[in-house]
């Protein structure tokens, strides 16, 4: 399963590629908003950063007041030109859909988002997007299924052996992390304070606590 770190702040990604080896980055508007820079200053900081990081793809997403495919393609292909890293993230609706195919067909990879369905998810897997990034959280928060409607879609692109990945977004908790993990999906993405307590588990202080008496005994005979 790859790691993104669904984060747009420079020293959050630095640490997340030099300390946990993640396998890339997400970014939205909202995360841009968070990294404190005017957009095109934020995601130009991270393409220098990535530049000599060719297998560190990093998700960009386009102006979300755009409505039409045509200026969907032209801002798209505008950012993509800035680095070799970015997919660009464009919105799973009709326009979107529209623009998408035809960027793919240009070779401009594209990452399908704000998807909140398994019947969303089947247009970027027909169209071969790099990645359709079906949401969690943000249906939870609202009450509705977050997690099962991920394994629909993890069960049709099986079923049509689509190539397009599937990165599970908006993650809220480990345990969505594990869930995602147990429905084969190919990514998940989410903040370094979600991965990282997923990486805590009180067991094992205790185990260390274990552990340690028992070699302060061994090594002290007390
Ligand atoms: C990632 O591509 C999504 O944009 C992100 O996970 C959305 O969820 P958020 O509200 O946690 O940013």
């Amino acid at each position: 399963m790859k790691y993104f770190l669904d984060s747009a702040k420079l020293d959050e990604i630095k640490l997340a590629y030099e300390q946990y080896g993640f396998d890339g980055v997400t970014t939205n508007p909202k995360h841009i908003m968070a990294s404190g820079k005017p957009f095109m200053t934020a995601i130009k900081d991270i393409a220098a950063y990535v530049a000599d990081k060719p297998d560190f793809p990093v998700s960009v997403e386009i102006n979300p007041h755009l409505d039409n495919a045509d200026d969907m393609v032209k801002m798209a292909t505008d950012i993509s030109a800035l680095s070799s890293n970015f997919v660009i993230k464009i919105p799973t609706n009709k326009e979107g859909i529209k623009a998408a195919r035809r960027l793919e067909h240009a070779g401009i990879r594209t990452n399908m988002t704000l998807v909140f369905s398994p019947a969303q998810a089947i247009m970027p897997g027909k169209l071969h997007a790099k990645y359709v990034s079906p949401f969690v959280g943000w249906k939870e928060d609202y009450g509705d299924d977050g997690m099962n409607y991920v394994k629909d879609v993890v069960d049709i692109y099986r079923n049509y052996d689509f190539d397009t990945e599937i990165i599970v977004a908006a993650i809220r908790n480990a345990k969505q992390i594990q869930q995602a993990a147990i429905y084969g999906a190919d990514i998940v993405t989410c903040s370094l304070a979600v991965y990282e307590n997923s990486f805590y588990n009180p067991y094992t202080d205790l185990g260390l606590q274990i552990f340690q008496d028992a070699w302060d005994h061994t090594e002290t005979g007390d």
